[in-house]
């Protein structure tokens, strides 16, 4: 039988595609370096390399298990997040990039708020991706910022400070379900909390991911309305709170911010959808 990369990286990629993986190519060249450690470069620019035979069985049984459609990123256990590598597990939500808007307008308060020290808390933190990339970049400027970061999940907290400390930020993490442990304020409250209506089957990777990190409720928005109602006593004078929702829900979820808070604002995200809602306090 023939061991050289290419033959058994063809067949490799013909058997995800017969399993219905869309990103058939670039998911065998991950499982190839994944498995080989050698760069998806060296491997296609040498065709010819001969694999060992301990390196067949493992990218068999790797392949056997992504054509259930077991989520890449489980399976390398990291994913790329706004230019970083986070590690991530089956405890974690895989984190999207739809999500790296938040990032963008957590910096821009930041900016904003260039003269004042800052508290920043990101609740439902998961592998912590959201509170670790704005940590990251701001680390060069000489504001005082203080971060935090919770999460109702025990699991996924272990994940999020693997992360703090891999990317040697200086985040302080709690479990909490909601605002039930945390006390004091803050400038910056960013939730990125489940929102998929339950029985919602969404695509055939999301039932590999934690329920609780991605259904709340019949229509999505429990979670972040429960949220809003107990984050107003925690945001600081001139705060903001950055939620990301499902686009159906952005709407409904302004009317009710703005029963009790001053002031929204809302962004839409990379596929032109409403995405995300800032709240102001005043
Ligand atoms: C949609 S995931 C987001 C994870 C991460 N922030 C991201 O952007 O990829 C939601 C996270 O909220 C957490 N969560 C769910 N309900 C919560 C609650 N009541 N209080 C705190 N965290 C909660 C889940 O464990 C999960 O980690």
């Amino acid at each position: 039988m023939n061991n050289t990369f290419f033959d058994f990286y063809k067949k490799t990629v013909k058997e995800l595609k017969e399993n219905r993986i869309s990103s058939a190519e670039i998911d065998a060249q991950i499982i190839f370096e994944f498995v080989t450690k050698k760069s998806r470069e060296f491997l296609l620019s040498n065709p010819d390399c001969e694999l060992k035979k301990s390196e067949i069985a493992r990218i068999k049984k790797i392949v056997r298990l992504r054509c259930t459609h077991y989520p890449i990123s489980y399976i390398t256990g990291g994913k790329e997040f706004f230019g970083l590598d986070f590690d991530v597990s089956p405890d974690t939500l895989i984190p999207r990039p739809e999500t790296e808007l938040i990032v963008e307008k957590a910096l821009e308060f930041v900016e904003a708020n260039k003269n004042r020290e800052l508290s920043i808390l990101d609740i439902g933190t998961g592998s912590g991706n959201i509170i670790i990339s704005i940590a990251k970049n701001t680390k060069s400027i000489e504001q005082k910022i203080i971060f935090f970061a919770s999460d109702i999940s025990d699991k996924a907290l272990r994940v999020a400070k693997k992360n703090n400390k891999k990317h040697l930020t200086k985040i302080s993490f709690k479990k909490s379900d909601l605002f039930s442990n945390i006390r004091g304020k803050f400038d910056l409250i960013i939730a990125n909390l489940p929102y998929v209506p339950e029985g919602e089957s969404g695509n055939d990777e999301i039932r590999f991911e934690p329920k609780e990190a991605i259904f709340s409720g019949r229509d999505g928005a429990t979670t972040i309305l429960r949220f809003l109602k107990q984050a107003k006593k925690h945001l600081a004078k001139n705060g903001e709170i950055l939620i990301e929702a499902d686009p159906r829900n952005i709407k409904k979820i302004q009317e009710y911010a703005l029963q009790t808070y001053s002031d929204t604002k809302t962004y839409i995200d990379l596929s032109n959808k409403l995405r995300l809602l800032s709240i102001l306090s005043n």
